[in-house]
């Protein structure tokens, strides 16, 4: 299976080791194109490459690292991601404020479902901060938690497998209307890391 990293930053780098460790075929891109992710790269190891956005998204999986403010950008073409299972780390956060953006009665993975209706939105990894999401997920006997949620049952089973073969433990809260909520930036599940005994 071949995963699709947009975004190199913090999460992306994160969870971009954690995949390419698993043995998963990895490309990662950002906004400077693939020269500008060499040394990224390296520091990782084998089993991934940097590569231009639109290579990343021809992935199975993709993995959308990115600044809530670039995603109408990045998913621009709704075509391409159709079929597409997308996971999504986003937090809507205003900047500088750092405050939860107001979405009204909508959560954030729900209008990126709607930006791309063909594709199958998935929500994880967006609760952990980067430091901690890039630790060892196996921790005093215990897995660390990844909190999931979508519409799509299929895209959730593949989701959840990669989290588990990556060393994390998945808790899938339902769908991106209920569980998303929980899951947002400002919400009770907000930076908790738990660990699955
Ligand atoms: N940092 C955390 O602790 C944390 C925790 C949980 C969730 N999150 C969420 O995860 C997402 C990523 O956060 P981050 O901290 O990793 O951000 P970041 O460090 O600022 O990295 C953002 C990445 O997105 C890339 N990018 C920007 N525009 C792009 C485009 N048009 N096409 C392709 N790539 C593009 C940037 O590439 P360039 O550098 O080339 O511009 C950069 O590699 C955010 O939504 C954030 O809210 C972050």
């Amino acid at each position: 299976m071949k995963i699709g990293i947009i975004g190199a930053g913090a999460i992306g780098k994160a969870f971009a080791g954690h995949a390419t460790r698993a043995g998963y075929d990895v490309v990662i891109s950002n906004s400077r194109g693939p020269e500008s992710l060499t040394d990224l790269v390296k520091e990782i190891g084998s089993g991934i490459k940097a590569s231009t956005t639109a290579e990343a998204i021809h992935a199975d999986v993709i993995f959308l690292a990115i600044n809530w403010k670039q995603v109408p950008q990045v998913v621009d073409v709704p075509e391409q991601w159709k079929g597409k299972i997308v996971i999504d780390p986003t937090n809507a956060i205003a900047f500088p404020q750092f405050k939860p953006i107001d979405l009204g009665n909508r959560t954030s993975s729900e209008i990126i479902q709607e930006l791309i209706p063909g594709a199958r939105v998935v929500k994880a990894f967006n609760t952990l901060p980067a430091a901690i999401l890039a630790a060892n997920p196996n921790e005093s006997n215990g897995k660390r938690v990844v909190f999931i949620s979508g519409n799509d049952d299929e895209a959730k089973t593949v989701v959840k497998s990669i989290i588990n073969k990556i060393g994390f433990a998945p808790i899938d809260l339902g769908l991106l209307s209920t569980g998303g909520r929980l899951q947002q930036f400002g919400e009770p599940l907000a930076a908790l890391n738990l660990l699955k005994l």
